[in-house]
C-alpha cells in the first residue's frame, strides 16, 4: 500500500540507514531489506549479528520507515510484534509468542526482535518518521555469545526463505501500523494477550523488582504483582525466574 521495497546486499544497518535518510529530509515510506548487515543493532545498545557464513541461511533483516502521528506511541512495538506473529503463525499452531516488550519467542527461545526508533520531522511537530527494524532468524544460528539458544523459523517450516517471510509479513505490518496510528494499542491488547509468554510467570525486572506477571494493560504497559502491590512498568528488561 504505497510503500516501496528496496533490497541491498550489504549495509551497516537498515535502521541506521533510514534514520540517516530521515535526518537528510527523506521521509518516503520504504521497506529497506538487507541480505547482510555489518553493524546490525538491537535494543539497549546490543548488536544483532548477521550470519558470518554465506552457506548458512540468513536471518531476515529489514526496516520499515514511514511518517506517523499517533496520539500516543506507547504500545507500538507490541502492536508490531502482534502483526508479525499473526502473519507467521496465524492459528498459533507453532506457539509463536511475544515476550514484552518486543521479542518474538518460540518456547523459551528468541526467534526475532524488534527495534523502534523515530526521527523528528520538524521541531514540535506531532508527526515523526518511524523506523521499525525487524530481525527474524530463518535458518540455524550459532548460539555463541547469546544468553539463551535462539529459535529459527526453519525448525517448523524447513522451506522458509527470507524473501518469502517478508512477503508474508509486509502488507499486514503496514495495515497494522495504520490501525495503531488511528486507534492506538487498544485493538491490539487482546491480540497481544493471546500470545503473551510472560503472563502468569514469575519475573525479574532489570531494576531488581520481582513478582508475578499479570499481563499487559490497555496502554501496553507490563503489569507485575509484587509483594508491595501491583506495579505498572513502561520500560525495563524482563527475565523469567526459573520455577
Ligand atoms: C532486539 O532484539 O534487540 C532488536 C533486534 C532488531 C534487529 C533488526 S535487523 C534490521 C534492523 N536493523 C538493525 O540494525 N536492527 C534491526
Amino acid at each position: 500500500p504505497g510503500v516501496s521495497v528496496e533490497i541491498v546486499s550489504e549495509i551497516d544497518s537498515t535502521s541506521s540507514e533510514l534514520m540517516r535518510r530521515a535526518r537528510d529530509g527523506n521521509h518516503a515510506p520504504v521497506f529497506l531489506v538487507a541480505e547482510r548487515q555489518t553493524a546490525g543493532r538491537g535494543r539497549l545498545g546490543r548488536d544483532w549479528q548477521s550470519a558470518q557464513d554465506a552457506q548458512q541461511p540468513a536471518s531476515l533483516t529489514f526496516s520499515l520507515g514511514l511518517p506517523l502521528a499517533p496520539r500516543d506511541w506507547s504500545g507500538l512495538s507490541l502492536a508490531v510484534g502482534v502483526s508479525v506473529a499473526e502473519s507467521l503463525d496465524p492459528s498459533n499452531a507453532a506457539g509463536l509468542g511475544l515476550k514484552w516488550p518486543n521479542d518474538l519467542w518460540v518456547g523459551e527461545h528468541k526467534l526475532g526482535g524488534i527495534l523502534i526508533e523515530t526521527a523528528l520531522l520538524q521541531p514540535d511537530a506531532a508527526e515523526r518518521y518511524l523506523v521499525i527494524g525487524i530481525g527474524i532468524n530463518i535458518g540455524p544460528r550459532e548460539a555463541a555469545g547469546m544468553r539463551t539458544p535462539p529459535a529459527w523459523l526453519q525448525q517448523w517450516r524447513p522451506q522458509a526463505t527470507p524473501a518469502q517471510v517478508l512477503r508474508e509479513i509486509a502488507v499486514p505490518l503496514v495495515e497494522n501500523v495504520q490501525l495503531f496510528d488511528a486507534r492506538g494499542f487498544i485493538p491490539f491488547a487482546p491480540r497481544f494477550a493471546a500470545r503473551d509468554v510472560l503472563r502468569g510467570r514469575e519475573v525479574r525486572l532489570s531494576d531488581g523488582t520481582e513478582g508475578r506477571c499479570e499481563g499487559v494493560g490497555w496502554g501496553g504497559e507490563l503489569l507485575v504483582q509484587t509483594a508491595s502491590g501491583m506495579k505498572t512498568i513502561t520500560s525495563a528488561e524482563v527475565s523469567v525466574r526459573p520455577a
